[in-house]
């Protein structure tokens, strides 16, 4: 049976878990802001149910709860700091605050960060540019996972790819997505619902289609199967600009930081776990420096309201814009809850269970 738990609930739970794995406050408290906005943007895969895997990588020694941020250089619009495998969250969310920062005083500001952890949905980061009237660009590598074109090896990880930028709408432009047809957590929500995976997501090292999920998220780990890049297999479709984007994203998130890539980022050494090294980075733009925000957002919003207002291919109702449907979700979400189905529950009580927190009666 699924249980929908209110927003609130699931926030105070989160900051609970954080904090009770030795997350200072403040930072147990913007962890659990970044899981929260996923579940508001219906994300299902970032959200709550990612709450376990950084429950796990603290508990393997893999994530450190308490986040030491070394910068390594920083000159007027530019840094580049070190996240010394703290909560991918927090550096996350200080590097775009810094970003922001520096736009404020040079128009643009950018942060290069090594050695964070996951950081979960970039959209977070990006929003926090759009609130201060800036664009915000921010991108993140990850896990290998994605097959380059002709390749069968997971080389690359889903590589998500993120734009935001304000507008006259009731809610901003956000492009927020792996650059991969599907990303890992995606594949995982398929696994907690017992359903196979869609042909053309994924390829074994023959080539072949997978969609067997329990078996495909095994073979993704022992690098026995690859997730495809944003245009599918080949070059017919466009696998290759899929492909080409991912790499983009591998080599800002990389190489100005001096950080690690590819199978850099396996999170295997000699047999054993460590910390996957991930690297990121972060642009804010303030509009002010080039327009008047206010035409700005004139613009953009008259560029989406045309895009919606074209005509539909028959049997589809409507056309949408980046950011429309997490708007509307989120404010779906608050009224109802988040939906948490049987697996889910299981998940949460073990983690309450083994932490000995206090019932937060969630209903299951
Ligand atoms: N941290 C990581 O390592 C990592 C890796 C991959 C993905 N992610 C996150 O996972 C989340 C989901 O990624 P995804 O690839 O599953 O996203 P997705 O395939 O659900 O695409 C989401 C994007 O597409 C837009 N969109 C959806 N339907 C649309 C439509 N009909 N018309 C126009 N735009 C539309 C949404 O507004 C959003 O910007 C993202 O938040 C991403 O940042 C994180």
């Amino acid at each position: 049976m699924i249980y929908y738990v209110t927003v609130e609930k699931l926030h105070k739970l989160m900051i609970d878990v954080f904090t009770a794995l030795k997350v200072p406050p403040e930072d147990a408290r913007t962890c659990a802001d970044v899981l929260i906005q996923s579940d508001l943007h219906g994300i299902e895969s970032h959200g709550i149910a990612r709450l376990k895997m950084y429950y796990d990588r603290i508990k393997a020694g893999i994530q450190f709860p308490e986040t030491n941020i070394e910068v390594i250089s920083d000159r007027k619009a530019t840094a580049v700091w070190d996240g010394h495998h703290g909560m991918g969250h927090v550096i996350a969310s200080k590097a775009m605050r810094k970003a922001i920062d520096k736009a404020r005083e040079y128009g643009i500001g950018s942060v290069a960060v090594r050695n964070s952890t996951h950081y979960g949905i970039a959209g977070y980061y990006s929003l926090m540019a759009t609130k201060q009237d800036m664009i915000g660009i921010n991108y993140t590598n990850a896990r290998p996972s994605t097959a380059p074109t002709h390749g069968v090896n997971p080389m690359l990880g889903t590589n998500p790819l993120c734009f935001g930028c304000p507008t006259n709408l009731p809610y901003p432009f956000l492009y927020d997505a792996a650059t991969s047809i599907a990303q890992r957590g995606k594949v995982e929500v398929y696994n907690r619902a017992g359903k196979d995976v869609p042909e053309g997501w994924a390829i074994n090292k023959e080539g072949e289609v997978c969609t067997n999920t329990p078996q495909l998220l095994k073979d993704l780990v022992e690098k026995n199967a690859a997730l495809l890049p944003l245009g599918g297999v080949g070059e017919l479709l466009g696998g290759h600009k899929g492909y080409g984007l991912s790499v983009i994203v591998e080599i800002l998130s990389a190489a100005l930081q001096n950080g690690s890539y590819l199978h850099g980022l396996h999170g295997w050494q000699d047999g054993k776990q460590v910390p996957f090294r991930l690297g990121h980075f972060f642009l804010a733009m303030d509009i002010s420096f080039y327009t008047d925000p206010a035409s700005f957002k004139q613009i953009s919003g008259d560029i989406l309201k045309q895009l919606q207002n074209s005509q539909t291919m028959p049997g589809q109702e409507r056309i949408y814009v980046a950011g429309e449907k997490e708007y509307i979700k989120t404010q779906e979400v608050r009224q109802k809850g988040v939906a948490i189905n049987e697996k889910l529950q299981e998940n949460i009580q073990s983690i309450i269970k083994e932490l000995q927190l206090p019932n937060p009666e969630l209903g299951f």
